[in-house]
């Protein structure tokens, strides 16, 4: 063996390095992820302080900075998450399961960018350039600004952006690829962080601004992302429901703008389309009329989204009553369901609950508690709560409501789409009293709510 190889080991999941194999990783708890990976060791000296490579310090005041330090992508949804465009020179991954549309979507940038004008790059490692022909057609019509590439090694691929110094490269994906100089297969931990290493060279070095594909899977000889988040400027999640059609793009980590902010795709024959109005969409097709339903609304970002809550509340026939929730927090469910049973007496202990956040989206938000327990006590009770009755608010231990922030924004959002009455609560009265042509309903106790819509 060479004297300047070295046996480590890598946890797949988060990179965490030992030098002898472990059962569990110390660093995520993660139960059989370490794989051995050889490592050069760089010849001593190599890393010294030359006068060429020393950099000097300099003062902010002295800092330059370009008007066009932000390009937009051509879509609206994409943006938003990114903090208002593309920034020159910045690293963004793009994490996501197989089959989600990650390609589609960076396909799609590339054709707006190229449209107007910007000179684009595309590195695919994983597919031929016919393959990507074929989704190309499907999304549209490209200029000639857009270059493609089929190539895996980081040298090479380092050479052609000097030499056709793209504003915009994608790099599809980050697994695939590979960097001459480190022995172990492309995909795994050591590959992926120093072909990421070059990557932030050449955007930081050139200008460029790069988007890398990311894959992330169960299985542990694929390096999962977790190990570039460190290393990237933006870290964006692509989600959805393989079976609903529509899909969530959220930043986890951007150093150019908010992490709360996400955006809402729909896949269709040509490519993805934005969704404008999520709250729209996702109450699209709700029952009327039908116990157990009410609307509430969570913030995600800056935008209020609606959606509808559904709870199914019937008689168990065991011991132990079955709970279970789908799109939001399970214990969350648990605990307010208990807070009903003592500070509202009903008896939910003897009933199994099923807890739903229609469309397939995750919502954690605590504002919406009070739409929960509404839609428990309304299938319990077996009382349909009107069709254009909003409610949102934090529930407390003692069966309080609490107040939540950007109320105004929230009854807004419901007066934009009909509803006629929100129910709120009272700490919020001071911010919303101005809004006018909707009822309001302010409660401090999740009694009140209960008697205001459910009582007969
Ligand atoms: P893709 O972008 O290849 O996913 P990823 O790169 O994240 O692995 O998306 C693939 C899925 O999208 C595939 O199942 C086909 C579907 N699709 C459409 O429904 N409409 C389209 O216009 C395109 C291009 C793809
Ligand atoms: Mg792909």
């Amino acid at each position: 063996m060479l004297k300047n190889k070295k046996i480590v080991y890598f946890c797949q999941e988060c990179g965490y390095e030992s030098s002898k194999w472990m059962g569990q990783c110390p660093g995520c708890r993660a139960w059989n992820t370490f794989v051995e990976e050889a490592v050069t060791k760089k010849p001593a000296g190599s890393g010294k302080i030359t006068d060429k490579n020393l950099a000097e310090p300099v003062v902010l005041s002295k800092i330059s900075m370009t008007s066009d330090e932000r390009k937009s992508s051509g879509i609206g949804e994409l943006d938003r998450v990114l903090g208002g465009g593309i920034v020159t020179g910045s690293l963004v991954l793009v994490g996501g399961d197989p089959g989600i549309g990650k390609s589609t979507l960076l396909l799609q940038v590339c054709r707006n960018l190229a449209l107007q004008g910007t000179s684009v790059l595309y590195i695919s490692g994983e597919e031929s350039l016919r393959q990507i022909k074929l989704r190309a057609d499907r999304i549209g019509e490209f200029n000639d600004q857009l270059q493609l590439l089929c190539e895996t090694n980081l040298e090479n691929i380092r050479e052609i952006m000097e030499r056709k110094k793209p504003q915009v490269a994608i790099v599809d994906s980050i697994q695939t690829m590979f960097h001459d100089q480190i022995s172990s297969a492309p995909g795994s931990v050591s590959q992926v962080r120093e072909s990421t290493n070059v990557l932030m060279q050449i955007a930081k070095g050139m200008g460029v601004s790069i988007f890398i594909v990311g894959h992330v899977t169960k299985e542990g000889n694929v390096a999962g992302p977790r190990v570039l988040e460190h290393m990237v400027d933006t870290v964006l999640y692509f989600e959805g429901d393989r079976h609903a059609s529509y899909r969530i793009l959220r930043a986890v980590k951007n150093r150019f703008g908010s992490t709360n902010e996400i955006g809402v795709f729909e896949m269709q024959e040509n490519g993805l389309q934005e969704v404008k109005n999520p709250s729209e969409y996702l109450l699209d097709g709700r029952p009327e009329n039908t116990s157990g339903s009410i609307v509430a609304c969570s913030m995600e970002g800056t935008r209020p989204i609606l959606v509808e809550i559904q709870a199914l509340v019937c008689q168990s026939n065991f011991g132990i009553p079955r709970r279970t929730s789908v799109g939001t927090d399970f214990n969350r469910v648990n605990l307010l369901m208990a807070v009903l049973e003592k500070k509202v007496g009903v008896h939910l202990s003897s009933s199994d609950a099923y807890v739903n956040i229609a469309g397939g989206m995750k919502m954690t938000e605590p504002a919406i508690d009070l739409g929960i327990c509404l839609a428990i006590i309304s299938s319990y009770k077996d009382i349909a709560i009107p069709d254009r009755v909003m409610a949102f608010g934090e529930v407390g231990l003692s069966g309080e409501v609490r107040a939540v922030s950007m109320a105004p924004q929230r009854v807004s959002e419901a007066k934009k789409l009909g509803f006629d009455t929100v129910i709120l609560p009272m700490a919020c009265r001071d911010s919303c009293e101005k809004i006018q042509g909707i009822r309001m309903v302010y409660v401090s106790w999740i009694r009140e709510a209960i008697d205001a819509i459910l009582e007969k």
